[in-house]
């Protein structure tokens, strides 16, 4: 059974896409089955991995308003290695669409229950905000990750998300659903800086079990693999930022085996 995992903040520029594409092929070069579904009216994500805005005909609006199979939406990228359902700028006109619909931040969650078999991890790259498309990604997912930048306005987006998180799991609970927070990742570190590792220690104590062992550093490789419409991983397999990326893949499948094992 495939796991579904949000990454989601509601502050813009924290890493949520670099997380999700870097993890994603870090997942892939684990040996696992990845499918990336952007959610963002940006489409950063998709054309970060090379595709281009203009050729998409189907994307993840189409999935949340027709009823058409998701599996038409379904993008395989460099050989069949990664699929993606990837976004376009309609998204932003997803609230007006489907303003009278019925339960409708459940539709993501049923449009994936005919895929979530076919894959080990679906990672969903949310948008900066708190909206529709966020509360339907919180229900599609069994787990979020958050990431956060080490800046002094980090824990007050972290504040605002948790409680966020916390409404939804409260919702889901009513339906017999879960949501775990998978892992506070903090990203972007600047190791030249105190107040980075200041601002680490705090996140720390604010979350003791749940921010990951691995940080993702600052790095240019990171920066740079989406100009080549690629991640980290391909780019630069041997740099800083993709044994991170690669560590923190690791560490998630770790951590989801222990739990298994447990049950
Ligand atoms: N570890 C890193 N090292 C260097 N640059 C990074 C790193 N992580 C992210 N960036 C850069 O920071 C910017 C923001 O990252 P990204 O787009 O992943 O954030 P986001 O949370 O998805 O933003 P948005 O909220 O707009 O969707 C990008 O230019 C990205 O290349
Ligand atoms: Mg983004």
């Amino acid at each position: 059974m495939g796991k579904i995992i949000a990454i989601a903040n509601q502050k813009g520029g924290v890493g949520k896409t670099t997380t999700a594409i870097n993890l994603g092929a870090a997942l892939v070069n684990h040996g696992k089955k990845v499918l990336l579904v952007d959610l963002d009216e940006q489409a950063n994500a998709s054309i970060g991995l090379g595709l281009i805005r203009d050729d998409l005909n189907q994307t993840t609006f189409e999935v949340l308003t027709k009823k058409s199979p998701v599996e038409t939406a379904i993008y395989s990228l460099f050989d069949n290695e990664l699929d993606i359902i990837p976004a376009s700028n309609k998204l932003a006109m997803i609230e007006d669409e489907l303003y009278n619909v019925e339960n409708k931040e459940l539709l993501l969650y049923e449009k994936l229950q005919y895929i979530k078999d076919k894959y080990d991890y679906i990672l969903l790259d949310c948008p900066p905000s708190l909206g529709l498309v966020v509360d339907n990604a919180l229900f599609a997912s069994d787990s979020v990750i958050i990431p956060v930048e080490c800046e002094f306005f980090a824990y007050d987006a972290l504040t605002q998300m948790v409680n966020k998180i916390n409404q939804l799991q409260q919702k889901k609970k009513k339906k017999g659903m879960h949501l775990f927070i998978e892992g506070v990742l903090v990203t972007q570190l600047d190791n030249r800086s105190v107040y980075s590792y200041n601002i680490v220690d705090q996140i720390k104590q604010m979350f003791p079990t749940k921010t990951f062992l691995t940080m993702i550093y600052r790095s240019s490789h990171i920066q740079a693999a989406p100009m080549q419409g690629k991640s980290v991983i391909k780019t630069a397999y041997n740099s800083r930022g993709s044994k991170e990326y690669r560590a923190l893949a690791k560490e998630i499948i770790e951590n989801n085996e222990v739990k298994t094992d447990a049950i």
